[in-house]
């Protein structure tokens, strides 16, 4: 095969049939699965492309009393820490040279590589935190939305797979190289990608829209009325905004000030430290919706209605706004 999802040799393991991820990703599993959130604590939450980072700068901002200075110099990831990154990133988790696969089953206590370096960072913010996941509902604890709340964004599928595209050919350790045409067909259309299967994310978020501790939103919805979506999150959050200040919210995370600044826009750097690849479309791309039909061939609308249909009824019932 032409991918190999974050360069994981050992593949990706399909976690409870509702996520996949890395194969190490068992070292962590219960951490994560029994982490104790703080009341006080916002989780953004999303299937990856469909708006995290663009959710998690706004939502940092609001509940920070708009300081746009300390939003413009520390990094993101560093202000709205990565719930599960321990779990995904390469650094650490190489195995060493031998039996890799049976290194790999060790347990956690006993693995050398099972170190909690993010979720460390986690743990050390100052509250109020809030906490970026790709997990879905179910790899967490099951009492989450009684815990703290939770904002979960949904971008339609079509534009989530043109964009995670780009990015797994960006990330040098996704090692995409194939066309977009065998993204779909061979990985996006059987749900052999990493945090697949899509809909089944989707679903366990939806489930939940109505709990007063989750405020469901859609990246189309937030393309279309700016204002109005942040209107829903000012009254969510409680951050108590003032019109004039969700303005200043609205320019702060526009995206072309999100794609020109470096704390939101990670792609300069981390071509520099060898991680991103050059000459890929940036982390912050578009920015657009219905950016599918510049991608999609008749063929491939056929393979992609097929896959819906195949998860229906979330399919059919989440009403995503096409273009
Ligand atoms: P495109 O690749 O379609 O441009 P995530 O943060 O979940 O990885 O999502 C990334 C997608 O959100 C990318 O989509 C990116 O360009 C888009 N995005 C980031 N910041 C944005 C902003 N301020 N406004 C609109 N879209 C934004």
């Amino acid at each position: 095969i032409k991918a190999k999802f974050l360069g994981f040799s050992n593949g990706l393991v399909d976690v409870g049939g509702r996520h996949a991820m890395p194969a190490h990703y068992g070292l962590f599993a219960n951490k994560y699965f029994n982490y104790k959130f703080q009341a006080d604590d916002v989780l953004v939450m999303t299937f990856p492309r469909s708006g995290t980072t663009w959710t998690q700068e706004i939502v940092w901002t609001m509940r920070n009393q708009l300081d746009l200075d300390t939003a413009a110099e520390v990094p993101l990831d560093t202000r709205v820490p990565f719930l599960e990154l321990d779990s995904i990133i390469p650094v650490h988790i190489r195995p060493p040279s031998g039996d890799a696969e049976g290194f790999w089953r060790l347990q956690p206590a006993t693995n050398p590589l099972a170190k909690d370096v993010y979720l460390d960072q986690v743990d050390a913010l100052a509250s109020p935190r809030t906490i970026k996941t790709h997990l879905p509902f179910s790899l967490l604890s099951p009492d989450l939305v009684n815990s703290c709340k939770v904002v979960y964004v949904a971008r339609n599928p079509k534009d989530v797979s043109v964009s995670f595209y780009h990015q797994q050919r960006l990330v040098k350790a996704a090692e995409y190289v194939g066309s977009f045409h065998e993204y779909i067909v061979d990985f996006w259309c059987q749900d052999h990608l990493l945090r697949a299967p899509y809909w089944s994310h989707l679903a366990e978020g939806w489930a939940r829209r109505h709990h007063p501790n989750v405020l469901f939103l859609f990246y189309e919805d937030m393309k279309e009325d700016f204002l109005r979506e942040l209107g829903r999150l000012n009254s969510f959050l409680g951050t108590g905004l003032t019109e004039s200040q969700l303005q200043t919210v609205a320019r702060h995370a526009s995206f072309s000030g999100m794609k020109s600044r470096g704390a939101t826009n990670p792609t300069a750097a981390l071509q520099e430290a060898g991680s991103f690849k050059k000459g890929e479309a940036e982390f912050i791309r578009k920015g657009t919706t219905g950016d599918w039909t510049n991608f999609f061939t008749p063929d491939l609308e056929e393979k992609f209605q097929e896959w819906m249909e195949k998860w229906q009824p979330a399919s059919r019932e989440i009403p995503f706004k096409y273009h």
